[in-house]
């Protein structure tokens, strides 16, 4: 079989994998360890013109690690990413993907990485961006990394939520509430050794800080992960697939219209490493 290469989609983030069919990734033993791999090594993967369907997304996605059920119907491993109430109760949520974040920050343990591939795109808006943590922690100097290494931040849904919906009514913010909140540290140090940043739309507050003080400095951190030169953006082509690795890659969506006809499917596999 011909060996699968990859082409770089940003300095920080991303290859697009070059020599792989859907027939491919179903059959060829070694694809589960080759994407493995290339995930931890790139934080993001690309394959154009897969145009994969439902049960071959699923049963690719189930190679590579154990699913998620989020969603409904005939394959509730798979989650339809649209703004569209008719096609997904949750969507109203969904408006909180605009903000940058890591997926499952809520939970003990955060999601191992995500498969999204798309069967309608957005007429405008709607690309992806990705940035990696990894490369967020490994630029801070010195000095930072030392003060950084005890810092505690507090993570909500509520946080989150509020971006996007400032002005919740009391059945929403009691809603919100009803998912506890989760501590977390800010340098992950991975099983595998290296560190990253854990910075998300649901990072509330620094424990033992003040909540304005934490903000500005949650905020700025922020800001120098995801600075324009460190961000892959993908321009969605319905046929795609995307997997990242959501332990070490921050992501989001561009805004894109209520009533746009933009589709993404997405399967989630679970973790198995808590944020230590
Ligand atoms: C997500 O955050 O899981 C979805 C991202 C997207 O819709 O581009």
């Amino acid at each position: 079989m011909t060996p699968l290469t990859t082409e770089k989609l940003s300095p920080t983030v991303g290859v697009q994998v070059i020599g792989a069919d859907c027939e491919r990734l179903l059959s060829d033993a070694t694809m589960p360890g080759w994407c493995l791999d290339a995930l931890e090594a790139n934080g993001v993967l690309l394959f154009r013109d897969l145009h994969i369907d439902d049960p071959a997304q699923v049963a690719f996605s189930s190679r590579l690690g154990r699913l998620e059920m989020l969603g409904h119907g005939e394959h509730p491993e798979i989650f339809v990413v649209t703004l569209d109430p008719a096609k997904n109760r949750a969507a109203a949520y969904l408006r909180g993907t605009f903000d940058w974040h890591i997926d499952g920050m809520t939970e003990d343990i955060p999601i191992m990485a995500s498969l999204l591939s798309a069967r309608a795109v957005a007429e405008t808006g709607g690309e992806t961006e990705f940035a990696s943590a990894y490369a967020a922690y490994d630029d801070l100097s010195g000095d930072e990394k030392e003060r950084f290494a005890d810092v505690r931040v507090v993570h909500t849904f509520e946080a989150a939520q509020r971006l996007s919906n400032p002005d919740p009514s009391p059945d929403e913010l009691a809603m919100w509430r009803r998912r506890a909140p989760k501590v977390h540290p800010l340098v992950w140090t991975h099983v595998s050794g290296r560190r990253s940043l854990v910075l998300s739309a649901t990072a509330s507050h620094v424990e033992g800080m003040d909540l304005e003080a934490s903000r500005a400095f949650l905020g700025e951190l922020l800001i120098r992960a995801t600075a324009p030169e460190r961000v892959y953006r993908h321009t969605w082509q319905v046929g795609d697939l995307v997997i990242w690795d959501n332990r070490g890659v921050l992501h989001r969506a561009c805004p894109y219209r209520a009533d746009s006809s933009r589709e993404m499917h997405r399967t989630t596999l679970y973790g198995d490493e808590p944020i230590r």
